[in-house]
């Protein structure tokens, strides 16, 4: 490796960041990391931090999983690469697909189709879901609906159906025949609505009009995470997925269930949609499902989709979707050896038990702090507190304030992310109640400094 001074000079120099401004980043360069040890992670300069985002939400068993790291191992020797298009396959993407067949019977899934990552997952499912009407005899099934707030990865189709504007202005025009729902988000909403159930009926109502606007013969699917995620941890009341079920069903519409961040034990179930007990028509899986040490990715679908390809005798069932990293057999060894270890693990079990420490440890300093406007969480290790500069008017905070709680927290050992006003916690789901502690603890340091 080449020495930390020639690592911190060409820092950001010759890369883009995603999600970031290429000048700021030049300006403030990124933390480097440069080890993972559990649920620590340690930068160049060895300080050690609880990493309270878990990589980016993936990786689940944290960074010491040695089953994952020798599967990983052992596939490169054995066969590091093949394709599965048309024609070839290998063993460990067999094995997988019955595991994954097994592990989401409760949901109704029958069938996978792999990926190399979560927007990966989301395009083939949005086009599935238009070739899935066609050859039913729907071709006017074209257009998507889902969540404003919503965030569904950065592919064209998925920032068409992405609910906030900073992934999708700057890339318009986008995909049209895309139509958003306001968000069961209690804190702000078009409605003025605070309780969670009346405002989950506000926006199913909101769901119905469009559907009936647009015409139900015109609409493919909603696309929808069970919890939302990255558009700062929105979790909806319990009725609302249920409620979206049965409306999709009532007007022909396919359910998709982006589970890119809540499938494989996050919310302390062990899906999103478990959770809610909701069946949808196809799921979008990816990160945990190889505990974020391999790119790969796969979506799930029903008997009632999958019947309509696998009956289809014109030949317009075939596939025409795919990635030369579909079905990658060192990912599928990932995988088999990831799932494995996480039910070993019942990591739901710690993940739900950590979610309510944290939650009840957010609102604790929610009473303390001022700044907090809101905390969202309570299904399992998905967080947030959401910062204002006045809670009257829920203003949002200021830059500099939100970046120094960062860096504050940051010299106090805990990696968080911030998201425009959002704090984001998504640690491993193995995280312990020791280190939780240090998490809340270092963000009450910081937000006690910050108001200073
Ligand atoms: C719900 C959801 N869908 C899709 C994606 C995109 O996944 P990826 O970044 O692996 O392409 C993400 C990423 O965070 C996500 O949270």
């Amino acid at each position: 490796m080449k020495d930390s001074n020639f690592l911190k000079a060409h820092n950001a120099k010759h890369l883009w960041h995603p999600m970031a401004h290429p000048a700021e980043m030049q300006a403030k360069p990124p933390a480097i990391i440069t080890g993972g040890e559990g649920c620590v992670i340690k930068d160049i300069n060895g300080a050690q931090l609880i990493d309270a985002v878990g990589g980016l939400w993936n990786v689940n068993l944290g960074y010491s999983c040695e089953p994952v790291k020798q599967a990983i191992t052992d596939q490169l020797n054995d066969l590091p690469y093949y394709s599965i298009f048309r024609g070839t396959t290998n063993d460990k993407i067999i094995e997988l697909s019955e595991v994954l067949r097994d592990f989401f019977a409760p949901e109704g899934m029958v069938r996978s189709f792999f990926t190399s990552g979560g927007s990966d997952s989301v395009e083939i499912a949005l086009r599935l879901a238009r070739q899935y009407h066609k050859l039913r005899g729907e071709p006017g099934r074209t257009k998507y609906l889902s969540l404003k707030k919503g965030y569904h990865g950065t592919h064209t189709g998925g920032a068409s159906v992405n609910g906030n504007a900073n992934f999708r202005t700057q890339y318009e025009p986008l995909m049209p025949g895309c139509f958003h729902i306001p968000a069961p988000y209690t804190y702000r909403n078009p409605f003025n609505e605070t309780d969670p159930k009346a405002l989950a009926e506000h926006c199913l109502a909101a769901l119905e009009d469009e559907i009936v606007f647009q015409g139900e013969t015109t609409i493919a699917a909603f696309i929808m995470e069970p919890i939302l995620g990255a558009g700062g941890v929105i979790p909806p009341h319990e009725s609302f997925m249920p409620g979206v079920r049965e409306i999709c069903d009532r007007h022909g519409i396919l359910l998709i269930a982006d589970e890119v961040i809540t499938a494989y034990g996050r919310t302390g179930a062990w899906s999103g949609s478990r959770l809610w007990g909701v069946t949808p028509d196809m799921m979008c899986t990816a990160k945990a499902i190889t505990n974020g040490y391999f790119p790969f990715g796969a979506v799930m679908l029903n008997w009632k989709v999958a019947e309509i390809f696998e009956r289809d005798t014109t030949g317009a069932g075939a596939i025409g979707s795919g990635y030369t990293y579909s079905g990658h057999p060192v990912g599928a060894a990932a995988a088999l050896a990831c799932i494995a270890e996480t039910k070993r693990l019942n990591v739901t079990k710690n993940a739900a038990a950590r979610g309510t420490q944290i939650f009840k440890g957010l609102k604790n300093l929610a009473v303390k702090h001022e700044i907090i406007g809101d905390v969202r969480g309570g299904y399992g290790l998905m967080s947030a507190l959401e910062l204002t500069s006045d809670r009257k008017t829920k203003a949002k905070p200021i830059k500099a304030t939100v970046d120094d709680i960062y860096q504050r927290v940051y010299e106090n050992g805990v990696m968080i992310r911030v998201s425009g006003p959002n704090i984001i916690l998504s640690p491993p789901l193995v995280i312990s109640e020791a280190e939780v502690n240090t998490v809340i603890a270092a963000l009450d340091t910081a937000l006690t400094a910050v108001s200073q």
